[in-house]
């Protein structure tokens, strides 16, 4: 992976193939962001100029190449936009006169996707906090990932960016190391996931999903126990069971454990893990499938989470349960009209073999609950209406606790991840009476994601704070990359979990 480097060095000093810098959308054209001042000094002052005569206005996604002046030890300048101009009044913004970290962070995955190839490339955007020091690291390492496992000839020869050297960040300053080896655990782990997204259903299954797993933990002082299809039976994993029975892959529940001595609270990280989502019996059409190797997207989420909260060694207790299963069609399959047995002991009569997730998931909030931790979050591609309601980039949030809801969606603001709160109405419960069972595991066609999580809800332990993440829309960007964010795999809710682990770490949590 690219290799993330501090430097004190200035911007027109460093030996570099390229260096970066920000551009803004000034009121009257581009202007040059902070930071950059000796790439401009270079240019006599005119580097706004000369970007302005290329074409460049400063908004965000733009990139444009320049060859340097003498006087630049880089032979190109790459100058990326920023958007407007931070206004030190508007409330809108932050309205302290800074960038917004997502802004540098997307701005940074700008760059590496353009400088795919290049050796060395220097980032001379503006940072005034170690945040933005994390937020630029994560930009260039999420960036530069590409996806290439399966390609025998590669599409894109040029590899990603070597090295990425931050300008502006002090490699003996503290806080700045800190936030550099922290964007580094947190990039790596996405790729991971991302890679773990979009590796073909045919390659991963729930046995192997649960190997990679298991070898990861003992990297990293995670303890994974893996209970197996027999122990699933043995157990009275109806939901699992049930999900994965017409698969030729058993399926898995996979348990991950880190623990720190002096942690105070405990947290559990709850995945779906559905490695190939056919529909099953209730299958999907043709033009509905094609994608559903993502299923497992809440799963990685997860596992990326705890793993990263292990390797920053953060003091809270963190479980992540992969509920991993694969829903086939076959003679052995479960059929709608069938009543599965849950772990929790309530009956389900599935009624559509494609509202799988919410049952594997059942099976793995309803186990999470015994251990009582101080608050459950499950991450899931769960329902299409959530992307009706929300489109393809944000995620929805729902949850027993207004006030846990709400933390999560600020916390997801603060880490760059776009989602909303969404609401649990009582009203839609009655869709789901089954004359036959306790429930069903379909309801109303209308609010089809707030149903899914009223169903989860009835298997979340009493009295346990929990959150419901659907990520169906921007777990797998089918669009072209944009920012940091590639075609494919995205890795998303995973910043968000792990901002969630941090502040309980910190005791900032109720
Ligand atoms: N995995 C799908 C949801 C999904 C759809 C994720 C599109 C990502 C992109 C889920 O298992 C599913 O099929 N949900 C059904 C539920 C319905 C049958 C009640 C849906 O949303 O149509
Ligand atoms: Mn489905
Ligand atoms: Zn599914």
């Amino acid at each position: 992976m690219t290799a993330l480097t501090l430097s004190t060095a200035g911007a027109a000093t460093l030996r570099a193939d390229a260096v970066v810098v920000g551009v803004a959308k000034g009121a009257k054209g581009p202007v040059v962001a902070p930071g950059a001042e000796a790439v401009d000094k270079a240019f006599g002052g005119k580097l706004a100029a000369v970007l302005e005569t290329l074409g460049a206005t400063g908004a965000e996604g733009e990139a444009t190449k320049v060859p340097a002046p003498a006087g630049l030890k880089a032979p190109v300048v790459l100058a990326v936009g920023l958007g407007a101009v931070p206004d030190k009044t508007d409330a809108g913004d932050a309205g302290d006169g800074e960038y917004a970290e997502e802004t540098l962070r997307r701005a940074a995955g700008v760059a590496a996707r353009v400088l795919a190839g290049v050796k060395k490339a220097a980032f001379a955007l503006p940072v005034t906090a170690a945040e933005d020091v994390q937020a630029i690291g994560e930009g260039a390492l999420l960036g530069a990932y590409a996806f290439t496992a399966f390609q025998a000839v590669p599409k894109d020869a040029k590899g990603p960016l070597g090295e990425a050297t931050l300008l502006g960040a002090k490699p003996r300053d503290k806080a700045h190391k800190a936030a550099a080896e922290r964007a580094v655990a947190v990039a790596e782990e996405i790729n991971r996931a991302r890679d773990l997204v979009n590796t073909p259903p045919n390659e991963l299954n729930p046995a192997s999903f649960a190997a990679v797993a298991t070898a990861a933990g003992k990297e990293h002082g995670v303890k994974v126990q893996v209970l197996d299809e027999k122990a699933l039976a043995k157990g009275g994993f109806g939901g699992i069971l049930g999900v994965g029975v017409g698969s030729e892959a058993p399926p898995r529940l996979v348990k991950l454990s880190y623990t720190h001595s002096k942690a105070e609270k405990s947290l559990a990280f709850v995945g779906k893990g559905i490695t190939y989502d056919s529909g099953g019996i209730s299958l999907k059409p043709a033009g509905h499938n094609e994608t559903m190797k993502c299923d497992m997207a809440g799963a990685a989420a997860v596992f990326a989470a705890v793993v990263t909260a292990a390797r920053l060694g953060l003091r809270v207790n963190v479980t992540g349960w992969l509920a991993l299963a694969e829903n086939m069609p076959s003679g052995s399959a479960t059929r709608p009209g069938d009543v599965l047995r849950m772990y929790s002991g309530k009956t389900v009569e599935v009624l559509n073999t494609d509202a799988e997730g919410r049952l594997v998931l059942a099976d793995a909030l309803a186990k999470a609950s015994e251990e009582t931790p101080d608050a459950i979050v499950d991450v899931a591609t769960l329902t299409g209406a959530m992307m009706m309601a929300l489109g393809s980039r944000t995620f929805g949030i729902m949850s027993n606790d207004d006030a846990f809801r709400t933390e999560l969606h600020e916390i997801a603001e603060e880490v760059g991840e776009p989602s909303w709160p969404m609401p649990l109405p009582a009203d839609l419960r009655k869709g789901m009476d089954s004359p036959t069972a306790d429930i069903a595991n379909m309801g109303e066609r209308m609010g089809g994601g707030l149903v899914a999580g009223l169903f989860l809800k009835e298997f979340v332990g009493e009295g346990i704070t929990w959150a419901h993440l659907d990520i169906a829309g921007p777990a797998f960007n089918e669009a072209g990359p944009f920012g940091y964010t590639p075609k494919g795999g995205t890795g998303s809710a995973i910043r968000t979990l792990v901002r969630l682990a941090e502040r309980t770490a910190d005791g900032d949590l109720g």
